[in-house]
């Protein structure tokens, strides 16, 4: 049973809402505009707020939800390695030759189920980094890193682990944001 939980929220993960709603409803495929992700961010960009939002939410869901699943399926496995396989499934998906999005979303729905404080704090540095830079790549990197800094002060070892791995995924999923940071042409939101 366990293996099939991992499977489960891995697929669950794999969902490619912001994929999904573009083609369903505005006939776009968003992977061939803006920064080409499949995420909130570039859903924003390319679809517009109502879209943006509702990736935003599924892609939180995605993450939130499985966390659940040793609960339900009664599986002895921490839900928190079952939250990263959902991550994994964002990142990696099978559907679309294991290439996702950058996983900030969904690692926020893993984190927002185990440990909600944490989120609403990570969410707070969040919008202040990028009401200060505009830069929502770079918010989503720095919150992570608080995170790891947060797991620490929290003292769950398993929790620290988890929380160091979502950092370097989003770091290695960050890269060409990072180098355009760096070059000054990464693009600002506009709305804030
Ligand atoms: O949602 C991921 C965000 O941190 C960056 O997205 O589209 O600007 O590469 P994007």
């Amino acid at each position: 049973m366990t293996f099939v939980v991992i499977i489960l929220s891995y697929l669950v993960g794999c969902f490619p809402s912001g994929l999904v709603l573009g083609k369903l409803f505005y006939k776009k495929d968003i992977r061939q505009f803006g920064s080409g992700n499949l995420g909130a961010t570039n859903t924003f960009r390319v679809l517009g707020k109502k879209a943006g939002f509702l990736v935003m939410f599924l892609d939180i869901f995605k993450g939130f939800i499985v966390v659940f699943f040793p609960l339900w399926f009664n599986v002895d496995i921490p839900s928190i390695f079952i939250g990263i396989c959902a991550v994994i499934g964002h990142v990696f998906p099978i559907f679309l030759k294991f290439k996702g999005g950058k996983a900030v979303a969904t690692s926020a729905g893993v984190i927002l189920a185990v440990h909600p404080l944490l989120l609403i704090t990570l969410a707070f540095i969040f919008f202040i980094i990028l009401y200060l830079t505009k830069y929502v790549s770079l918010s989503s990197i720095l919150a992570s890193v608080c995170c790891v800094i947060g797991a620490i002060f929290i003292g769950d070892l398993t929790f620290f682990i988890v929380s160091v791995v979502i950092m370097i995924i989003l770091l290695v999923r960050h890269q060409s944001n990072i180098v355009r940071i760096f070059k000054g042409n990464e693009p600002k939101i506009k709305w804030m």
